[in-house]
């Protein structure tokens, strides 16, 4: 019996932290779904292509290699932005699904289960999952955690740019037709504003603990 663990939430809300350290502490195989859309925009990007326009960007997901998440500029905002336009298109998501679900369904050998972090995978990639997590916090909080993360790169950023920056790709995310940000029915809303990060996985693996 193997468990799928799935993480959603807004842009900084400590998603992908959480992920790793459930993936490390329950043996479980990880996967970062940002990666895939912030892969195909970036795809559209380096051939001066616009990331809205779908027969580019379905293009560039049907393209997709794997070495192509391992590209360190995928972090820029650049690179959020324009993974938050290629994933408002219904025919790009419906593309990367396939491959989200397969790594939910068949883990590695010797790993207990997956655990998968997005905006979508307790509503339509993993509608069955074992655990299903949201994880949010105050946009505040959270433009000041990637803000921080910028500085501690030595990047030049301003909090008020960082701050427009997530409003506009959160509201693209919440607003779009095609499997918006929304916590599924059936997902356990974890706030993490006031909590530090030990705090935040000790509360998730206790909610695993409950459910598996
Ligand atoms: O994956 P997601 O964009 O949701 O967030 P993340 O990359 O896990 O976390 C964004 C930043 O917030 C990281 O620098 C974390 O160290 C920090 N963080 C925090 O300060 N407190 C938390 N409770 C969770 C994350
Ligand atoms: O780390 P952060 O939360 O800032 O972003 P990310 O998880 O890397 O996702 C980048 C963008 O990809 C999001 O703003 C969404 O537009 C899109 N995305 C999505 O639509 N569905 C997913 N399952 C994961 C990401």
């Amino acid at each position: 019996m193997t468990i799928v663990v799935a993480i959603d939430g807004p842009a900084a809300a400590g998603k992908g932290t959480l992920a790793r350290r459930v993936a490390q502490d329950l043996n479980l195989a990880y996967l970062d779904t940002g990666l895939l859309y912030r892969a195909t925009g970036f795809s559209v990007l380096q051939e001066q292509g616009d990331p809205s326009d779908e027969n580019l960007a379905l293009a560039a997901a049907q393209n997709l290699q794997p070495t192509d998440l391992e590209n360190d500029a995928l972090r820029h905002d650049e690179a959020a932005q324009a993974a938050s336009k290629v994933a408002v298109i219904q025919s790009v998501r419906d593309e990367l699904l396939a491959f989200q679900r397969r790594f939910a369904a068949e883990p590695p050998a010797g790993k207990n289960g997956a655990v998968l972090d997005g905006r979508d995978i307790g509503t339509v990639v993993c509608p069955h999952a074992d655990v299903k997590l949201f994880v949010t916090a105050s946009t505040e909080v959270r433009a000041q955690r990637r803000l921080k993360e910028l500085q501690d790169r030595g990047l030049d950023a301003i909090y008020a740019q960082v701050l427009k920056d997530m409003k506009d790709r959160d509201a693209r995310d919440s607003q779009r037709a095609a499997a918006p940000l929304k916590a599924a029915d059936d997902a356990v809303i974890l706030d993490t504003s006031d909590l530090d990060i030990e705090e935040v996985i000790a509360q998730a693996k206790s909610i695993i603990s409950e459910r598996t």
